[in-house]
């Protein structure tokens, strides 16, 4: 009741005083946009009532959706609009909600009525209270635009974090709240949004790292023949790659992807055949697997590398000649850049005669006993995703010692035309070679592939040491005759330990730092639960205790100790 009647007399003298002020906001907002002053909406309101809440209008009329969050810098919003949202100007027409008993000063936020099916058990209790215009909630988040900024999804993102969390704090001063309490929020708010909060930039897990060095040779050469499928920068990608492939032929195509099935294709996998694949990758070696219509076989990890574990490889091939069908190939991946043991592999693709096609989507510049990645088995391939050790903005390549086999892959990228003036193709082809452009901006980071793997190391050796003092993690190393390009940290959390990798994710993610769990192994994944697989329980384990740390080659050592610094204070705790 008390309650009630300070809303009642604030809102009134609120109104009354600020009525010059919402005259030249009105004015201002009629002045830079066409539309009307008010903006109105359906919320949410007390026992889940709806009601139409007013705002200043921020955005352009006839925007489009309404009902989608909204990020800093949003395409929908006016750019007075967004200096009112900055300063929640626009939220003070919701004095005439509080005037007329739908609104509190101090509430949760009305969310829209949607999100009422968000609501479980007891959270929904906060629906007893009249929603308001700030609260203890909308205080934490009055930068969420900018948090929102910064998220891959920002819907996902603000309904997985923001409006839990939310809820949780309103649940809070559900049972805390009382006039003091109400005041001091008040007065926060008016403190709060005197002066702009600075978000934390977001450290993502592996961003694209294009210096102004290659942007220069792009800018210095770039013109009209560029932009084509074909040029001059294609051969010339493939010739500097090729440099880091042992002399091997190179066939330059539009991903890793595209690579891998071009590669299965070649060795002339088919409907039925069997493929071995290493189950602790990315979906991205098993679905070509799919493609051509053949079995994988996933065959987990031995705990050295995190890769393909030769004897379970050995023994899925025992029972495969047992069974009376030989697979077709072997699928090996080496994952965040860490070799196999290749000499065993190797020694069993010999002894049963099995091609290795090898996966170093994630691994370029890696070698085994000096030898590049991507060189022991028939075929490698190479991934230069955005995300990759160098980046074409998305692109890939087969490497293959035998000439014949690359230009037959390369005729394959190009829909399989045959050497006829007119269009004849006699085979079924796919639109998979690199662009120029791309092909372009592979070259000159080509240039600075060492810098960034001496980069990738140096992260991993600051997190080690850095987080030396922490007996639960440990990393992944390189055994005798391995090196790493270290595409990416990964650490392991121990069995014991009293945080899981979860925790430990969403405690960096709330920060908004980057980590992911490490890769699902395929045989656990619902698309291939039909498939066979040959299993110790290791990739399923890393799954379950491992983490991906951001390793971006621009981060900065500010990055790289604030990432640091947040999972000490997790265990510090
Ligand atoms: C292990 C692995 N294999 C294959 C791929 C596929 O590469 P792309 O994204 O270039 O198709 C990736 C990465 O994306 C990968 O990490």
């Amino acid at each position: 009741m008390i309650k009630r009647l300070f809303d009642f007399m604030s809102a009134f003298l609120g109104i009354i005083i600020l009525f010059p002020f919402f005259l030249i906001v009105s004015f201002l907002i009629k002045t830079t946009s066409k539309g009307p002053v008010f903006y109105t909406q359906k919320r949410a309101g007390r026992h889940a009532k709806l009601f139409t809440i007013i705002k200043f209008r921020s955005m352009f009329a006839n925007h489009g959706d309404s009902n989608t969050v909204t990020v800093k810098g949003d395409i929908r919003i006016t750019k007075f609009g967004a200096f009112i949202r900055k300063y929640k100007i626009d939220e003070l027409p919701a004095l005439w909600n509080v005037l007329i008993g739908e609104m509190s000063l101090v509430g949760p936020r009305p969310d829209l009525p949607d999100y009422l099916l968000l609501l479980q058990g007891e959270d929904k209790k906060i629906l007893n209270l009249r929603p308001g215009i700030t609260g203890p909630a909308s205080l934490k988040y009055a930068n969420e635009e900018q948090i929102l900024m910064h998220q891959d999804d920002p819907e996902t993102y603000h309904y997985e974090v923001i409006f839990k969390d939310k809820v949780k704090i309103n649940l809070d001063y559900y049972y805390n709240r009382n006039l003091l309490v109400d005041l001091k929020l008040i007065f926060a708010t008016i403190f709060r949004l005197s002066y702009t909060v600075k978000v934390n930039k977001k450290i993502r897990l592996s961003p694209p790292d294009v210096s102004s060095k290659e942007l220069d040779f792009i800018k210095k050469d770039f013109n009209i023949d560029w932009v084509a499928s074909f040029g001059p920068h294609i051969y010339n990608f493939e010739q500097k790659l090729s440099a880091f492939s042992n002399s091997f032929q190179v066939a330059a195509l539009s991903s890793g992807t595209a690579s891998l099935h071009l590669s299965l294709i070649l060795l002339g996998v088919k409907k039925g055949d069997k493929v071995l694949c290493s189950s602790f990758t990315f979906s991205a070696s098993a679905n070509p697997i799919a493609y051509v219509g053949a079995n994988p076989i996933f065959i987990d990890s031995e705990m050295e590398s995190w890769n393909m574990c030769p004897v379970l490889l050995e023994k899925a091939i025992k029972d495969c000649v047992l069974e009376g069908e030989k697979p077709k190939a072997i699928m090996l991946v080496h994952l965040y850049g860490m070799p196999a043991k290749m000499d065993e592999i190797m020694k069993i693709s010999n002894q049963y005669d099995i091609p290795v096609i090898e996966d170093a989507a994630e691994a370029l510049g890696s070698t085994y006993k000096n030898q590049p990645l991507g060189t022991f088995g028939k075929f490698g391939v190479y991934s230069f995703n955005g995300n990759k050790i160098i980046t074409t903005s998305g692109g890939g390549a087969l490497v293959c010692e035998d000439k014949s086999l690359v230009e037959k892959a390369k005729f394959l990228a190009t829909q399989a035309r045959d050497d006829k003036p007119h269009y004849e193709h006699s085979e079924i082809g796919y639109n998979y070679r690199m662009s120029n452009v791309c092909a372009g901006i592979g070259f000159g980071q080509l240039e600075v592939l060492e810098d960034r793997i001496l980069k990738k190391r140096t992260i991993k050796s600051f997190y080690k040491k850095e987080l030396s003092t922490i007996k639960e993690i440990s990393f992944l190393e390189e055994s005798e005759g391995s090196f790493s390009n270290y595409w990416l940290t990964t650490i392991l959390l121990d069995k014991g330990s009293a945080i899981d990798r979860e925790q430990l994710r969403l405690h960096l993610e709330k920060d908004n730092i980057e980590c992911r769990p490490l890769w699902k192994p395929m045989h656990l994944q619902p698309v291939f639960k039909d498939c066979k697989y040959y299993v110790n329980g290791i990739s399923e384990d890393l799954f379950n205790r491992g983490i991906c740390l951001p390793s971006g080659t621009n981060m900065t050592k500010k990055d790289l100790e604030r990432v640091v610094n947040k999972i000490k204070e997790l265990y510090e705790a």
